[in-house]
């Protein structure tokens, strides 16, 4: 499937681009910095522009069957619109070359129903100190982003991951359009969930948590690495073999617990 990935360049997306080469689909990869791309495949190209060029983004979409969008930017206490701003021109270049299936990050505190039963100081005082100072901004326009996205008439499926962690192998994640049983997700779950999502109708106009169950990091560690900004190392490779036909998403939608 020819498919295109924003936000190729990040943590989330270099292995959302290695998993979905190594699945044998085409990939364009969405990034302001091609040269500083590290993939090279034969069924790799690169597509250099920011996501806030229409002209740029209408490009990247033109013969495309499916997009992924794993865009992100650091928290920041300034006003944030990358998420809508670009999503909008997303959208716009999706109806203007007819590619109907989008998968796209967003993040679990934009649901208000948000509960990841971390325990009293998580939830009482840990979470809505992040929601309130420096995640406040990227949540409002992540908020922005999904409501553009829900009222297109485009086959959207949204996926909100908790806090997310470097991880060497996919994991029997969880995928609900309920509470979420954890506070983290890690990158590889996330990128393979991304993936799924082309060959999964049932996810068609929902919004999913996906958490990853097992091997999660601890507050201390997400914080450093994540909050801080210490992002550990990616993988040097991921890969992971088509899943067999999943149907519907539940627990352990994942292809398995299979080594990258
Ligand atoms: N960190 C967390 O704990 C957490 C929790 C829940 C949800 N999320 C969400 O998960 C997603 C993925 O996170 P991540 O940490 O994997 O992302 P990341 O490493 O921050 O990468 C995001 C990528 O987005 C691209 N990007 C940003 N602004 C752009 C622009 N104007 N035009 C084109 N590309 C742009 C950048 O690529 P280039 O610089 O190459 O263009 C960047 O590499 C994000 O949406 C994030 O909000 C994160």
């Amino acid at each position: 499937m020819n498919i295109v990935c924003f936000g190729a360049n990040g943590a989330t997306g270099r292995l959302l681009v290695r998993q979905a080469l190594t699945e044998g689909h085409a990939v364009t990869a969405f990034t302001r910095h091609p040269e500083a791309f590290p993939i090279r495949d034969d069924r790799l190209q690169l597509a250099g522009g920011d996501v806030l060029d229409p002209s740029a983004v209408d490009k990247a979409v033109s013969g495309q069957k499916a997009v992924l969008s794993c865009l992100g930017v650091p928290f920041s206490r300034k006003p944030i619109s990358v998420f809508s701003h670009g999503m909008a021109n997303i959208l716009q270049a999706m109806r203007h070359h007819g590619v109907r299936r989008l998968a796209c990050v967003s993040a679990t505190p934009v649901d208000p129903r948000y509960d990841t039963r971390g325990g009293f100081i998580f939830e009482k005082a840990l979470k809505p100190v992040i929601s309130r100072t420096i995640g406040r901004t990227m949540y409002h326009d992540l908020r922005r982003m999904e409501s553009l996205v829900t009222q297109s008439d485009l086959d959207w499926t949204i996926l909100r991951p908790s806090g997310l962690f470097a991880a060497s192998s996919i994991t029997d994640y969880q995928v609900t359009g309920g509470l979420t049983a954890g506070q983290f997700t890690s990158r590889t779950d996330l990128a393979d969930c991304l993936l799924r999502q082309l060959d999964d109708d049932w996810s068609i106009h929902r919004a999913l948590a996906v958490t990853t169950v097992s091997g999660q990091p601890g507050f201390l560690r997400f914080f450093l690495t994540e909050v801080i900004g210490k992002k550990t190392a990616l993988p040097a490779r991921s890969a992971c073999p088509p899943a067999a036909s999943e149907g519907r998403p539940s627990m352990g939608a994942a292809c398995g617990r299979r080594p990258l």
